[in-house]
């Protein structure tokens, strides 16, 4: 039977083989290339289905491509990167969906045309066709390759296992997992109690995370949209782990708190609902992310002072007050949420953490002198690597005679030798690291 083209950008596996091209070969993040491509797709199944493709297929990219590779004759040309990327999408509906298998090759096959490529579907059919057969094999041919095993570049295993000798195979288990969907619950509006009967009420099934005060995990994600009184601003998306941030920083009424990387402002928000009476100016060096906090504040009904400025260099925008607390969420390598944004497997690479470390070392030593004696600057990180989190601070306090460590009153996660790592899928919760600091003199 011949099989009718879609036109470009209607078919949406070949629409998640042209945005793996673009995070792969182009250096894009999922968070850009995917809205542009699902945009395209008319109807709203074939955008979360692109979603599922391009989410999976970077979940496991290091294990598909090495069954590619096996399945391959040759490798393909550079030019046919989008062919590359349709094979690895079919790869990993076999291997790692419940589609029925027909529909996965068949679809991908078909998808073929609308790359353009009518040449190689016989070629992706036959891909395929050999991995449903060979599968065993290929399977166990991987074996000895730590890569293909979990699913991640082998730089990254490396530190993992240097860094976490007794983790590190649960850490890249967890981030191979799909992620939990959780709630911050505005304290203003309702407590959690009350919040989990109305979603009880509409049938949606939830349950409170323990060690936060105010969170709440689905066991279903659900479009914000459809959450109730998100609109209302009831209600925040927030992981169980970002969620310890705003209690760290023990918030009394009239303090001057700065939020030194705040955007999307997640965590400025609940500062915010946690304690109204508190003046806290929130800063992002990137003007469109500070838009993203004004929006958030205003759903929520709370005000902050907002400004686009860079953390680190306190001279262009600091009026010479002192703050009694500093939050320091530091731009790191976000290896601790790989679940949540498994294009970072392909995005970072080896010499970019040397480069973060001395940003957040620049980050946290501009930010030091503008903290009130007696007061606390929280230092964290979405990160897992010891670089940026425990001999961060390590280096930070040999530096500064008048800084000390406070205890980091978090009930989960690993003690360091500096701070408190929650490692990924601790109690369910994203990668986190804090360290609480004092100024001393
Ligand atoms: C981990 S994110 C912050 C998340 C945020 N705290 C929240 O909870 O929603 C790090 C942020 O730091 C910002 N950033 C990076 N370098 C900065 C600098 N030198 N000054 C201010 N912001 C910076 C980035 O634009 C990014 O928005």
């Amino acid at each position: 039977m011949a099989l009718a083209k879609r036109p470009r950008g209607s078919d949406p596996r070949a629409a998640a083989a042209r945005v793996l091209v673009q995070v792969r070969d182009k250096g894009r993040s999922l968070a850009t290339a995917l809205p542009a491509a699902q945009a395209e797709l008319a109807d709203a199944r074939d955008a979360a289905l692109v979603q599922e493709l391009v989410y999976g297929t970077l979940r496991w990219y290091h294990r598909l491509d090495t069954f590619l590779g096996g399945l391959l004759r040759k490798p393909l040309k550079a030019r046919d990167a989008d062919l590359h990327c349709l094979l690895l999408i079919g790869l990993y509906q076999l291997d790692q969906l419940a589609l029925p298998e027909r529909v996965a090759v068949h679809e991908t096959v078909q998808a073929v045309r609308t790359l353009d490529k009518d040449w190689a579907r016989g070629l992706t059919n036959a891909v395929l066709r050999n991995f449903q057969r060979d599968r065993q094999q290929l399977g166990q041919a991987i074996t000895g390759d730590e890569a293909a095993v979990y699913a991640h570049p082998r730089w990254l295993i490396e530190r993992l296992q240097s860094d976490w000798p007794e983790h590190w195979q649960e850490i890249l288990a967890a981030n191979n997992m799909r992620p939990p969907f959780c709630l911050r619950i505005n304290q203003q509006r309702m407590t959690r109690t009350e919040y989990l009967e109305v979603l009880a009420e509409q049938d949606i099934d939830a349950s409170p995370i323990a060690e936060t005060s105010q969170g709440v995990c689905l066991s279903k994600p659900l479009a914000v949209t459809r959450l109730p009184g998100f609109d209302a601003g009831n209600v925040s998306v927030q992981d169980g782990a970002a969620q310890l941030a705003a209690p760290l920083l023990q918030l009394q009424p009239g303090m001057r708190v700065l939020d030194a990387c705040a955007a999307p402002g997640g965590k400025t928000a609940h500062m915010l609902e946690l304690a109204t009476q508190v003046e806290v100016t929130a800063i992002d060096i990137d003007a469109q992310r500070l838009d993203r906090i004004h929006e958030n504040l205003g759903r929520l009904g709370l005000r902050a002072a907002l400004l686009a400025g860079d953390a680190g260099r306190p001279a262009d925008w600091w009026d010479g007050r002192s703050f009694d607390r500093i939050l320091l969420d530091a731009p790191c390598s976000a290896s601790g949420v790989i679940r949540r944004h498994p294009d970072i497997k392909m995005l970072r690479r080896p010499a970019d953490i040397e480069v973060l470390v001395q940003r957040q070392a620049a980050l946290l030593n501009a930010l030091w002198p503008l903290l009130a004696t007696g007061g606390m600057l929280l230092y964290c990180t979405c990160s897992v690597l010891a670089a940026e989190n425990s001999r961060q601070i390590g280096d930070f306090l040999k530096q500064h005679k008048d800084a000390s460590e406070l205890p980091v009153m978090v009930a989960c996660g690993q003690r360091c030798e500096h701070g408190r790592q929650i490692l990924p899928g601790d109690n369910g919760m994203d990668g986190f690291y804090y360290a609480c600091l004092t100024r001393t003199a």
